[in-house]
């Protein structure tokens, strides 16, 4: 049973496979956070509840007296606004009297198999064995507002989800001024915050810091998750490693603004809120209304840092997911976008496709530029038909070619834009997102479409359908190339400006899945220029998303790194390209960690190239299911200016192992030894190189020193190898 209840206790005790989470309903109906952490048989907390009480002027509840208990010091499950709560709170709701104090305490509860859909939003799935479900009701008895909590464990690892629904139960309308996915009360401050900030061309670094008095976090504001910001953060223990310690992970299924913040009070503990930004928010409930808050996917581990991703990893990869292309393998795809950008036709195309035939490349990918009149970035987005100037007999002619060379084809769209040129703008100039009396911002020259307008999505919609059912087309990359500003749309009253920003992203994700029910074959990749909307929420849509515009190698290993944080590797589009700071061989070494496809004008290829091509490819396949299965071991990170990145991937079933080494900047010849990770002590591994066997506890304790010549080998700039090891028999 994950889910119990204590009815002496009135405790409720939510374990995963391997931690525990304790909620008591506390006097008055007050909902207490007893404790989130290593699985503990107990129930009995009551020395949990309390905490130092008077440290601020802190206040009482007039029914439960002075006596030690006040709002702003207890381990409050879910902290609301005005009620004697003075720290950051998750929700707060304004009445019909124009105050915002909001105050709800416990009423109900379920506890069911399985776990809920949120409607017309992503959220994790499971089966009735896989999880179970507890909905807790808590009610504003002044105002009728009625909140439930909804937190999903899962019984074969140490994850467990948070969601939130608000009813309007009265008869007044109200207004949500903020509401929170998640609120966490840890008894202490002794942790680091880890998040993932970055920047377009330099997505996800890792960066760690302590815990502080006051509030710190991550945030977006610009209408999606963003290259700034990732809805990412873990709080781990100070002493917490990449191979030991607790850490916390917290990841918002939400792919619009967001807000993830800890606040540590004078009584050193610390609150942790993540959910839907509350700045240019707010939601207007009429009586009898549901809102639904997205959801938190929050893990537990005393591993450490690597094993958080990990359980984060296999939870997407098992539970978020939804593709046919988790069980087959993905196309090695080429993508002209680098090599050509908007200059192409479809004999430049078909001479890629010929190009790339003959070495393993299974699929040819148009980018931007072959509808309307785009011949460069600022006219035609919205305009879905076919440039016939560039592809004269529109994609049939093309596609036939394609297909004859025995590649799939896919084609680029960026459904929520809006050049200022184009017919869909001259036709309906209020389509794009504005407010009244303001020329709105331009980015990449181009505008916002009102995807939060149903008659705007159909439209689209409309558009995409004729090409995509009339055409044998096998993937869709789907951009998203600016933020949004003047955040408005002509058909939300004043006083519902401020639903915007989640009108449009539930607009979107309207669109998303009239694509997958429609297309369900079709291998769909989300980009938002490069990982500008690399979130979960994408992820419940699409496989993968093209991980960063930047395709050098080097820079990508922070990229991929530090992406690794909370989402699989198979996740993230990799390609090689025509970068200029390594070899071929580092390009495809790296590139392989991801979704692996090509990014470069193949026509000159040498020899040595198509056989470098060819050699990649292979690999590709061999190590296809060891990446796309296996586990993901950071050894070595490219931050904090090391020289070096060293990673691995171990079968699940430990039977296998490969190892990555790349030289970002050679050095005095360092001695050097791989520690392996994750590996069966007791098991046998032959190193499929030089046929040599060692036990799994040599690799990992002793480590593997590399020979001369592969020293020599990687000791230079951007030099790359990869080691392969197979379960042996004692040697
Ligand atoms: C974005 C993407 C690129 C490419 C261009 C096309 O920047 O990240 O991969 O598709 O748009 O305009």
């Amino acid at each position: 049973m994950g889910i119990t209840y204590n009815e002496e206790t009135s405790t409720f005790k939510l374990d995963t496979l391997g931690s525990s989470y304790i909620i008591k309903v506390y006097q008055e109906g007050y909902l207490l956070n007893l404790y989130y952490g290593k699985k503990i048989p107990d129930t009995n907390l009551s020395l949990f509840e309390m905490r130092m009480p008077n440290a601020s002027f802190s206040l009482a509840n007039p029914v439960i007296g002075e006596h030690g208990f006040t709002p702003d010091s207890a381990p409050i499950e879910y902290g609301c606004n005005g009620a004697a709560d003075f720290r950051i709170s998750a929700l707060a709701v304004r009445n019909v009297n124009g105050d915002d104090v909001t105050d709800i305490r416990y009423i109900a509860h379920r506890i069911y198999k399985g776990k809920p859909v949120i409607p017309g939003q992503p959220a994790s799935f499971a089966t009735e064995d896989e999880a179970e479900t507890l909905e807790i009701d808590a009610i504003d008895k002044v105002t009728g507002l009625q909140i439930t909590l909804v937190y999903a464990v899962f019984n074969n690892t140490n994850v467990m989800t948070k969601s939130v629904r608000a009813t309007n139960t009265s008869e007044n309308t109200m207004w949500i001024e903020r509401i929170f996915s998640s609120c966490n009360d840890f008894p202490s401050m002794d942790y680091d915050m880890i998040t993932l900030w970055g920047r377009w061309m330099k997505e996800r670094n890792v960066e760690r810091r302590p815990l502080a008095h006051g509030v710190q976090g991550a945030e977006s504001k610009r209408g999606v998750s963003g290259h700034a910001q990732n809805p990412f953060a873990a709080l781990v223990a100070r002493t917490a490693t990449e191979d030991q310690g607790e850490a916390y992970g917290f990841n918002l299924v939400y792919s619009g603004n967001f807000s993830a913040l800890a606040e540590c009070d004078f009584n050193a503990t610390t609150r942790f809120i993540m959910g839907i930004n509350p700045v240019d928010f707010e939601w207007t409930l009429n009586p009898g209304e549901t809102f639904h808050a997205p959801e938190v996917v929050c893990v537990y581990t005393d591993e450490g840092i690597g094993e958080m991703s990990r359980i984060f990893h296999r939870f997407y990869t098992n539970n978020l997911i939804r593709s046919k292309y988790l069980e087959e393998k993905r196309p090695v795809l080429i993508n002209n976008w680098e090599a050509t950008y908007f200059d192409f036709n479809t004999d430049k195309l078909v001479a890629f496709a010929e190009a790339v035939s003959k070495v393993g490349v299974d699929m040819l990918v148009m980018d931007d530029g072959w509808f309307g009149h785009r011949n460069k970035d600022d006219s035609s987005l919205g305009d879905w038909y076919v440039n016939e100037e560039k592809l004269p007999g529109g994609l049939q002619p093309l596609i036939s070619k394609v297909n004859e060379l025995g590649l799939k084809f896919g084609i680029w769209y960026e459904p929520e834009m809006i050049s200022p040129d184009s017919d869909l703008y001259r036709a309906h100039p209020d389509w794009c997102v504005h407010v009244d009396n303001r020329d709105p911002m331009l980015g990449r020259n181009q505008l916002v479409l009102d995807v939060s307008r149903e008659d705007v999505r159909d439209n689209i919609w409309n558009q995409m359908y004729a090409v995509l059912s009339k055409n044998k087309i096998d993937y869709l990359k789907w951009d998203f190339n600016r933020n949004i500003a003047d955040a408005g749309s002509a058909l939300l009253p004043p006083e519902r400006k401020k639903e915007f920003f989640h009108r449009f992203i539930l607009g979107t994700y309207d669109l998303m899945n009239r694509l997958m029910t429609n297309f369900p074959d079709l291998l769909f990749e989300n980009c938002s220029g490069g990982g500008g909307r690399f979130d979960p929420g994408m992820l419940y849509y699409s496989p993968q998303i093209w991980t960063s515009d930047n395709t050098d190698p080097l820079s990508r290993l922070a990229i991929q790194f530090g992406t690794s944080m909370c989402y699989p590797a198979a996740t993230m589009g990799a390609h090689v390209s025509a970068s200029k700071r390594t070899g071929y061989d580092t390009k495809g070494n790296v590139a392989l960690w991801g979704s692996f496809g090509y990014e470069l004008d193949p026509r000159n290829f040498t020899e040595e190239q198509i056989e470098l091509v060819r050699s990649q490819i292979a690999d590709y396949h061999k190590y296809y299911w060891l990446i796309r299965k296996g586990d993901l071991y950071r050894i070595t990170d490219p931050f904090n200016g090391s020289n070096k990145a060293v990673w691995s991937f171990v079968a699940q079933d430990k039977s296998e192992f490969m190892v990555t080494y790349v030289t970002i900047t050679k050095c005095e010849m360092d001695h050097i030894v791989i520690k392996m990770k994750g590996l069966n002590p007791n098991r046998f591994y032959k190193n499929e190189e030089d046929g040599q066997v060692y036990s799994g506890a040599l690799l990992m304790y002793a480590g593997l020193p590399l020979n001369m010549m592969q020293m020599f080998k990687v000791n230079q700039d951007g030099a790359s190898l990869i080691l392969h090891f197979t379960e042996a028999r004692e040697a």
